[in-house]
């Protein structure tokens, strides 16, 4: 591995925003993207298919699970040993809960959106303090914005997700929070809402798929690009905020 390339890591990155992220960096040798994957199958295949279109881009998986602590000092001890530090990373792995009862929702969003990537920031900080240009990116929502929910002219005022935006307003904290503990080290850091897009965030796999495409959403390739914005250094002026890919939110 070349020791000057960028070494990124992407949780949840097998589906969705976080795997079209990793295909975009795939295509910029200088960067290596490693894919957080909560299994082998999904990791070996999500790098296949990245790789087959992107022959000359690197990329690798690591095994991850962020609601799980053991997983995620085990992703942090094989990186340090392959990689040696981390220079971007993407707390990306999220979800929208659709369990039961609003007790089990808030449950099930804050064990992954919030306390999820808490923990992986915190395992991967001395990592993150390794690289001479430490960068990471909370992937929020517009859902996460307290000023947005509370705008009568936000076009997803009264939202019935509760236990998701409380989850990303929550993930925003840890964005000011660790602004704050790492910003004079070096590291910077962002919430980054990834605007609608086409995924399968709202429900299982196609149902999901088909549900936002019926809303109108967006293809996940914009978030793509948005994030390479911040990765390129091209919304440093916005760093500590919480960012989208044209402008940035009120918190
Ligand atoms: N799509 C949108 O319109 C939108 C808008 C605003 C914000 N976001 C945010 O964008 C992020 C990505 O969502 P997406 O839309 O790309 O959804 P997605 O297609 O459902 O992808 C979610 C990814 O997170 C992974 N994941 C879920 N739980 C995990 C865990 N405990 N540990 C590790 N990985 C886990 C999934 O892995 P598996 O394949 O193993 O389940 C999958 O790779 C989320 O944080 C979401 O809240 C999305």
């Amino acid at each position: 591995m070349d020791s000057n390339k960028t070494i990124i890591l992407i949780t949840g990155a097998t589906a969705g925003i976080g795997f079209e992220t990793a295909s975009l960096f795939a295509t910029i040798p200088s960067y290596h993207t490693i894919i957080g994957a909560r299994s082998v199958e999904k990791g070996e295949k999500a790098v296949s298919e990245i790789s087959s279109k992107n022959p000359q881009g690197t990329i690798s998986f690591v095994l991850i699970d962020v609601t799980d602590d053991a997983s995620i000092s085990a992703a942090a001890s094989t990186i340090a040993k392959e990689f040696g530090r981390v220079d971007v990373l993407i707390n990306n792995a999220g979800l929208i809960s659709h369990a039961p009862s609003l007790r089990a929702q808030l449950r099930e969003s804050f064990e992954t959106n919030t306390i999820g990537a808490a923990v992986v920031s915190e395992t991967f900080t001395p990592l993150l303090l390794k690289s001479s240009k430490a960068k990471m990116i909370n992937i929020s929502s517009g859902l996460g914005s307290i000023s947005q929910t509370l705008d009568p002219k936000n076009p997803y005022y009264k939202a019935p997700v509760a236990a998701y935006m409380m989850s990303k307003a929550g993930l925003n904290m840890l964005t000011a929070y660790d602004y704050a503990r790492l910003g004079d080290q070096g590291v910077k850091v962002w919430s980054f809402c990834p605007g609608y897009v086409v995924t399968g965030l709202s429900g299982t796999g196609e149902k999901g798929v088909q549900e936002r495409i019926a809303r109108g959403a967006k293809s996940p390739k914009e978030s793509a690009e948005g994030l390479l914005a911040v990765v390129e250094g091209k919304r440093d002026a916005d760093v500590g905020k919480f960012i989208r890919k044209d402008g940035v939110y009120g918190w």
